[in-house]
């Protein structure tokens, strides 16, 4: 599975890419609006930092305005992904701009209906929201399992991009439900390597060692 991380904050994003774990990097408008920063130049930031995937979303909701603004994301580096919201003009544009040959991730996904459209119209990614459907009490990790069965079923290319991840057993069950990614926020991502019993084990074995007077 791929770790994004949820963020458009470049020092978050320069930390995390230097353990090499990182395959690319999610950013939405609100993540745009805390980093305080311009969309283009904090994106053309990011795109030097990472080498994989970058999603950049577009801020229009009529089709001609999306392509226009997906093609100057495009623009700023070659591993822009231009995310589109999943409505008909967003699906529409996913159409156009994949046959340019753009990568494209539809984001605010809810349904495995919307799914199925937007691996039809030749998305890069599907970005379906676990952790915003857990807060309505819709059981978000059962999409997941849904979209997998329809994209093996019609072998679909269309990546998983399991969003909105709040938890540790989110990303576990998306790991085990074959999400193809998960994006996380940096909070999430530190907290994947954490375990008391390591802690406690390591200061055991830490003591132990001191005692036997040896070096390697
Ligand atoms: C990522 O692409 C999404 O924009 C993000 O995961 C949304 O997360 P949230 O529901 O915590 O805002």
């Amino acid at each position: 599975m791929k770790f994004f991380l949820d963020t458009a904050d470049v020092d978050e994003i320069r930390e995390w890419n230097a353990t090499g774990l990182l395959d690319g990097v999610t950013t939405n408008p609100s993540l745009i609006l805390k980093s305080g920063r311009d969309i283009k130049e904090v994106l053309a930031e990011i795109c030097e930092i990472v080498d994989g995937d970058v999603s950049g979303e577009v801020a229009a909701t009529d089709y001609d305005t999306m392509l226009k603004e997906g093609r100057a994301l495009a623009q700023i580096a070659s591993n822009i992904c231009i995310k589109l919201p999943t409505t008909l003009d967003g699906v529409k544009a996913c159409k156009t701009l994949t046959g340019e040959g753009h990568k494209t991730n539809m984001t605010l996904c809810f349904s495995a209906t919307q799914a199925l459209l937007v691996a039809k119209a030749g998305a890069t990614y599907v970005s379906p929201f676990i952790g915003r459907l857990d807060d309505m009490g819709i059981d978000g990790m059962e999409l997941i399992e849904e979209i997998r069965t329809i994209y093996d079923n019609y072998d679909f290319e269309t990546e998983i991009l399991a969003a909105s991840i709040r938890t540790l057993n989110h990303v576990k069950d998306c790991a085990m439900a074959g999400a193809d990614v998960a994006t996380l926020p940096p909070s999430t991502i530190e907290k994947l390597v954490k375990h008391p019993l390591t802690d406690k084990g390591l200061e055991a074995f830490l003591a132990d060692w001191a005692k036997t007077g040896q070096s390697i």
